[in-house]
């Protein structure tokens, strides 16, 4: 057998590979240069202890850990901006001025890789010292774009937020419901970044929240669009003075930025380092299904290292970018929807069907995977139902309709926007008839859902051992593989007919409908229709 020399997730690139990247790598570079920033270069690893606090919290499953000769556990640079914050807090001198630095540099993270995608890649930015004004936050905003704009990207969408408006609502939920445990913050700060309308739903019901609180956490995630249109809103809903400062902030940058640029608002956008304190912003680009670049402002993250600065910047993810630049130009008017061969299929065409969107070719028989809808405005993509995730969260489709099982197995990054109400059963842990639990030994449970497994026992603090079974797990206990199964229960048949019986629930399951992050910007209109044209059905 060949062996294999290249570990996954990374890749060695050609000449032909190099020299388009770095091309894309001058140019941007050339923009920041011409903004009045300067190069530097921070260590490829540092000490863990850097990134592993609350308030930066890169997932610590995420790094790349080495261990010194001395016992001291070093990472990979998982983030470009801590370090230079750091470095910046040792350097920058009180009244030397602003201080405008900029970067390029290799990034590692496992999470990409586990998502099937790269564990290096590299990222262009700029980070700005010294000033906290709308002024600056617009600059670093039109630097970002003008970097882009000048490689040959000019189909953008931006976005903005502020993480303070969140913030703000935190500090109104600690003072006025007594919620202030950072377990039950970084829950409903996860469910927002998500659009988990369903997840909010429960977790509102969950902490008894009062009316006021439940509508604005219900509403933020869906506040993004248009600038005045939105911030309105944002102001009249918000519930102290942070928050409507972090909305006076954003019309203050918009106004800043200048009409030339199409810019829209997302309130509900936080980023998943929580080291942002004021301003956020994304960049997409029309033809892909990713954020090719982000910042903000963070503040708060110079104060772990003794020093009251402000500091705001941006990256951009060059790898992206080149794919990008690879790639034929997408279908704009089409919205392509992901659809897991099986048990979803059949009731998700027929509910579409009620929502008026008929699909004329479709037949259960079929060995076609892609269909067009009577109008040819959407297309039914059938992949295989594990892979649904996959296809939203790269954009190969615009929105899926997913099992709640198999999204919370595949981890995916996307938007889960709905509970479509169908496709019902549960998560739980069966086993033979009459097991009891021995808590001598380790428990062996076998699965289609090795993550959904192992967080559930995780919680309880049971030590397990997971065997990772494609199909037909009922065997495993049967045959002695395993102890117990981790699976879904739908009508129970088939742990009837095995001699099995549910131990434990799980959790509720039914059928999702998901959305890219990019599609929701860029195909707005299409996918707020299928939204509503799907909540609809779902309301009947
Ligand atoms: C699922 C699940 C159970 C069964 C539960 O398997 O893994 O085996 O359905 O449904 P029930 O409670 O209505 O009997 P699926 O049909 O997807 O096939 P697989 O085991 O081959 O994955």
């Amino acid at each position: 057998m060949k062996k294999n020399f290249i570990p996954e997730g990374v890749a060695d690139i050609n000449y032909e590979e190099y020299e388009k990247m770095s091309a894309i790598e001058t140019s941007v570079l050339d923009v920041f240069r011409r903004a009045g920033y300067r190069q530097i270069m921070t260590p490829t690893f540092e000490y863990y202890d850097l990134f592993s606090d609350d308030d930066i919290s890169v997932d610590t499953e995420d790094m790349y850990k080495i261990v010194d000769t001395n016992g001291k556990i070093m990472v990979l640079r998982p983030d470009a901006t801590v370090p230079i914050a750091r470095m910046a807090a040792t350097h920058y001198k009180e009244g030397s001025g602003d201080m405008k630095l900029m970067y390029l540099t290799n990034v590692f993270r496992s999470a990409d890789y586990r998502a099937g995608g790269k564990r290096e890649f590299r990222q262009a930015g700029i980070e700005y010292f010294g000033t906290n004004s709308s002024e600056v936050d617009a600059g670093i905003i039109l630097t970002a774009i003008d970097a882009l704009q000048k490689s040959g990207f000019h189909d953008l969408t931006t976005e903005i937020g502020n993480a303070d408006y969140f913030n703000g609502f935190l500090e109104a939920l600690a003072s006025e419901c007594g919620i202030d445990d950072p377990e039950t913050e970084a829950k409903l700060r996860s469910l927002t970044e998500a659009k988990n309308i369903p997840g909010l739903r429960a977790f509102c019901e969950e902490k008894g929240l009062p009316e006021k609180f439940t509508n604005v956490i219900l509403e933020m995630p869906l506040l993004y669009g248009e600038i005045s249109e939105i911030t309105e809103r944002a102001y009249e809903i918000a519930v102290n003075d942070k928050m409507r400062a972090a909305v006076d902030n954003i019309r203050s940058i918009s106004e800043n930025v200048g009409k030339s640029v199409s810019m829209t608002v997302d309130m509900g956008l936080i980023s998943s380092l929580d080291y942002y304190s004021g301003m956020i912003f994304r960049l997409y680009l029309k033809d892909s299904g990713a954020i090719i670049g982000s910042g903000g402002r963070y503040d708060g993250l110079m104060k772990k290292f003794g020093k009251t600065l402000p500091a705001a910047g941006f990256g951009l993810n060059i790898d992206l970018l080149y794919e990008v630049s690879q790639n034929e130009p997408a279908d704009e008017g089409v919205v392509n929807i992901a659809l897991g061969k099986g048990r979803l299929a059949d009731i998700t065409v027929e509910k579409l069907k009620e929502a008026g969107i008929v699909f004329p070719d479709y037949t259960k028989e079929s060995r076609k995977l892609i269909f067009t809808d009577s109008t040819g405005k959407y297309r039914i993509i059938f992949v295989k139902a594990v892979d649904v995730g996959i296809y939203v969260e790269k954009g190969a489709c615009d929105v899926g309709i997913i099992g709640k099982d198999t999204l919370l197995e595949s981890n995916s990054d996307v938007y889960e926007m709905l509970d479509l109400g169908y496709g019902k059963c549960i998560f739980a842990v069966a086993a033979p008839k009459g097991y009891k639990y021995n808590n001598r030994r380790k428990l062996r449970v076998a699965s289609k859902y090795p993550r959904v497994a192992k967080e559930f026992f995780a919680k309880s603090g049971r030590s397990i051992e997971i065997i990772k079974i494609n199909g037909s797990v009922e065997l495993a206990p049967l045959v002695g593989l395993s102890d117990v199964i981790v699976d879904i229960v739908e009508t129970g048949n088939t742990l009837r007919e095995n001699g099995l019986e549910v131990v434990e629930p799980i959790t509720d399951i039914s059928a999702r409908f998901i959305v890219n992050r990019a599609s929701l910007k860029v195909k707005r209109d299409q996918v707020m229709e299928l939204t509503k044209l799907m909540k609809e059905g779902t309301d009947k």
